[in-house]
């Protein structure tokens, strides 16, 4: 089966010394990666380079097989839209659509608008009362929680994770992750983690970066 993604010999560095050097991994359809490591470690900076959102300097990124070093950036925007979903700390939900509106928002960038599926999604995230409320209703972990079936809602082959949880209390971050993880495997999603906390992350393979 053909890699997700594959990393070789990755490397950055902001002017200041290297930051990270030599990062290689493999994930296929539906694995999942922790990205470990203290603040300052370089996990966000390495997710960037995943997602093509920062220039390569050393080694080499394949999204399915093909070198994204030197592609035009309205060709990898355009890829990116299809191959990669995106979550962060902050859930940057539009405060003026509600759940189900966000959920369908990258449908109307690809013209493909499927209700039944954004339903479908919130539902299995425990958001099905939840559809036609605006972001402010929410609890932090419900608009955690309306990120990911966004993120998910093109069905992407990769799914980008940084700190999605940072902002949670305990009991929210655990559920959040448990069903981004479960949701992502019944996609067939491959997923990146990043997070400072491992104890949130136990039993996934674990890549370590060290603040330098
Ligand atoms: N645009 C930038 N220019 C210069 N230094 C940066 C930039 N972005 C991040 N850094 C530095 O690179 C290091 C790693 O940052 P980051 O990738 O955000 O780590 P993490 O996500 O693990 O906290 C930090 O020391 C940070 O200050
Ligand atoms: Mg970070």
């Amino acid at each position: 089966m053909r890699p997700v993604l594959e990393v070789q010999g990755l490397g950055f560095a902001y002017g200041n010394g290297p930051l990270f050097q030599g990062v290689s991994f493999c994930l296929h359809p539906g694995e999942a990666l922790a990205v470990l490591g203290p603040s300052g470690s370089g996990k966000t900076t390495l997710l960037h380079l995943l997602a093509g959102l920062l220039p390569l300097q050393a080694g080499e990124v394949f999204w399915e097989g093909e070198a994204i070093r030197g592609l035009p950036e309205g060709v990898l925007a355009r890829r990116r839209l299809r191959f990669l979903g995106l979550v962060f700390q902050h859930h940057f939900l539009f405060p003026e659509l509600t759940a189900l509106e966000n959920v369908l928002a990258p449908g109307y960038l690809v013209g493909r608008v499927d209700r039944a599926w954004g339903l479908a999604l919130l539902r299995r995230l425990g958001l099905e009362g939840r559809a036609h409320f605006l972001p402010q209703r929410l609890s932090g972990g419900e608009r955690q929680r309306v990120a990911v079936a966004r993120a998910l809602y093109l069905r992407p082959r990769l799914l980008l994770a940084d700190e999605p949880t940072a902002s949670l209390d305990r009991r929210q971050a655990r559920e959040v992750l448990r069903l981004m993880r479960e949701l992502a495997g019944e996609v067939g999603t491959a997923l990146v983690l990043a997070t400072h906390d491992e104890g949130l992350v136990e039993g996934l393979p674990a890549l370590r970066l060290v603040y330098p």
